[in-house]
């Protein structure tokens, strides 16, 4: 018995190392680059409204990156700037080495950076799933062939593939979402950008877009979760908090959730394990840093006890 807790202890604990030092060699490969960069809202209008104060940020290559904040502290506004949706008022952002502001390579970087939303309803334009998912590679033009091919592996990758024939009005809000998703894998993008895109959704819908999301990431494509759920961060490689348009805190979740105080005093909470965890700790019992999941914690109290 003693032996087994121990050994799950060490799995635990390399697994972890393993996922740090994951996010260490994924700092090579850089997909984005926000360099410096303020944006503002009503600008023509003496103060206008600074949604964003002077940003640096890193993407890269196979991260699930997660970006928390309150109400109203930037996230959409950089979600946004990630795709050349918005452009910056100062300073740069560099897609695969390529400046948004360039018109030339806005196509290319739409193609690179693939975004969902909050509400399901509104990223639905056709009345059929498939042909929902098919909209954005139709209008690159591609042959028929291939269309099909790109719509069948995007709604398998989703697990929607038995739906493929039924209006979308009909699906559950999570199925939309992941019907949504496929729509931007469709074009094979090497990032996808949710912003807040299970805030609509139940219980059950949230899981089923987060385990998506998981493997998506697991098969190699980059992700930015924007998200005031701080348990749907968990499985982040990276977390950073952005406050009042700047960034605040970054790390990875186990090292931002031990900030417990600072984010109560920015309105978001941390995930129940973590509270515990933190609880307890205040309390003086020596659990290790890198608790997350109810297993975790559970393996690390019968290995103190
Ligand atoms: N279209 C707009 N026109 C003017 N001001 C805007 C506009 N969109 C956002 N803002 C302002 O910019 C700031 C940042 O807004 P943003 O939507 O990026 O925040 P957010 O973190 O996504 O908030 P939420 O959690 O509510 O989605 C806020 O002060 C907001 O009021
Ligand atoms: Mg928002």
């Amino acid at each position: 018995m003693l032996r087994w807790q121990y050994s799950n202890w060490w799995r635990r604990t390399l697994k972890r190392a393993f996922a740090y030092n994951l996010f260490y060699k994924i700092t090579m490969d850089k997909l984005i680059e926000v360099k410096n960069v303020t944006f503002m809202y009503d600008e023509e209008n003496e103060p206008g409204i600074k949604a964003l104060d002077n940003i640096n940020l890193e993407i890269y290559k196979g991260e699930f990156l997660g970006i928390a904040g309150r109400n109203g502290s930037g996230k959409s506004t950089l979600a946004k700037l990630l795709n050349g949706l918005h452009l910056p008022n100062r300073g740069d952002v560099f897609v695969m080495g390529q400046n948004t502001k360039d018109e030339n390579k806005l196509l290319d970087i739409r193609k690179t950076v693939g975004m969902v939303f909050q509400n399901p309803d509104n990223q639905m334009v056709a009345t059929i799933v498939e042909e929902d998912v098919a909209f954005g590679p139709e209008n690159l033009g591609l042959p028929r062939e291939k269309l099909r091919q790109l719509v069948d592996e995007s709604l398998k990758a989703v697990g929607m593939e038995k739906f493929k024939d039924k209006k979308p009005h009909k699906l559950s809000g999570g199925q939309k979402q992941r019907v949504a998703i496929a729509g931007v894998l469709a074009m094979h993008p090497d990032l996808i950008v949710l912003d807040e895109a299970t805030a609509m959704l139940d219980p059950s819908g949230r899981k089923e877009v987060l385990a998506t999301v998981k493997r998506l990431n697991q098969e190699g494509v980059s992700i930015v979760m924007i998200t005031h759920y701080m348990e749907e961060l968990t499985e982040a490689n990276r977390i950073i908090v952005i406050d009042e348009g700047k960034c605040v805190l970054e790390g990875p979740p186990c090292e931002v959730f031990r900030k417990q105080e600072l984010l109560e005093q920015m309105r978001l909470g941390v995930p129940e394990i973590v509270e515990i965890s933190n609880a307890l700790r205040r309390e003086g019992v020596k659990l290790s840093n890198n608790i997350l999941t109810m297993d975790e914690l559970v393996d690390e109290l019968c290995r103190l006890a």
